[in-house]
């Protein structure tokens, strides 16, 4: 059957990568984004009105409850929620690191995607086998240096889908997918356009993750993927022998 997915930072990098996949498939997409400054590329992949790009700041509470109004009008159903949005700042000492900074990061990367739970479980919970996919980071799994409040925050979206697999027992099923460096915006913005070009396609990582939510790759709920250098590098906790 047909899904309907609503999917966080859609609008480029792995957010739009992960849109193509179900586009593809034939499923409708809702793909939310804060700014419309990428809709012109992301709407190429905009076929038969599967693709529907929303603007949201999923940071904001006031905004996720009223983009859950509008999608509840459209689609009768949400089979599948991915939060993908997530922001990185600049590389900085622990000692450098501002409480601003800890704040942006923890607002765009862990409130974000817990609003978005808190908003949409409800309505998920009314569909037949609901999924929950969280990107997180390799660096939500290992702390890495002068990334200190990325690298907290990351580690908190793994707290959050670990609660949600719990706190559902199985109704709802939430998994984490930690990739390592990818090349989009993000990676090269953050350490140049050089070193993105030398990391693992945003593509990949998309195909992975596809391939755990139509469950060719067993994850178990609450459990997290690790895709680094173009590999499956550990899947957690390790699916039966
Ligand atoms: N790139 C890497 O090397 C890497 C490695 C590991 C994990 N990750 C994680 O993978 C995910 C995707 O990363 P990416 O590299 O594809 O990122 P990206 O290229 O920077 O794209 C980010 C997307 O998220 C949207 N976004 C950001 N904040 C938002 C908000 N508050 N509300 C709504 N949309 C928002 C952006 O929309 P606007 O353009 O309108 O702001 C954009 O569509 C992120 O969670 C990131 O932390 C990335």
């Amino acid at each position: 059957m047909k899904k309907t997915v609503v999917i966080t930072g859609a609008s480029r990098g792995l957010g739009l990568e992960l849109a193509k996949k179900f586009i593809t498939a034939g499923d409708t997409v809702f793909g939310i984004s804060r700014t419309r400054k990428y809709w012109a590329a992301a709407r190429l992949f905009e076929p038969s009105r599967k693709f529907r790009l929303m603007q949201c700041d999923v940071a904001s509470e006031n905004a996720v409850v009223s983009l859950v109004r509008k999608i509840k009008r459209t689609a009768p159903r949400v089979d599948i929620l991915i939060n993908n949005a997530g922001y990185c700042g600049r590389l900085m000492r622990v000692e450098e690191t501002s409480v601003r900074d800890l704040t942006k990061h923890y607002r765009q990367n862990l409130v974000s995607a817990f609003l978005m739970c808190k908003y949409f479980i409800p309505i998920m919970k009314t569909v037949a086998r609901p999924l929950i996919v969280n990107i997180s980071s390799m660096a939500g799994t290992r702390a890495v240096p002068r990334l200190f409040p990325y690298s907290a925050v990351k580690f908190g979206v793994l707290a959050l889908s670990q609660a949600i697999a719990k706190e559902n027992d199985g109704n709802l099923k939430c998994v984490t997918v930690c990739p390592g460096g990818m090349n989009t915006k993000m990676r090269a913005d953050l350490f140049g356009r050089e070193d993105s070009d030398r990391q693992q396609e945003a593509g990949f990582v998309a195909e992975v993750t596809n391939r755990v939510i139509r469950g060719e790759i067993e994850v178990l709920s609450g459990g997290h993927i690790v895709i680094r250098h173009g590999k499956i590098t550990g899947i957690y906790p390790p699916p039966a022998a």
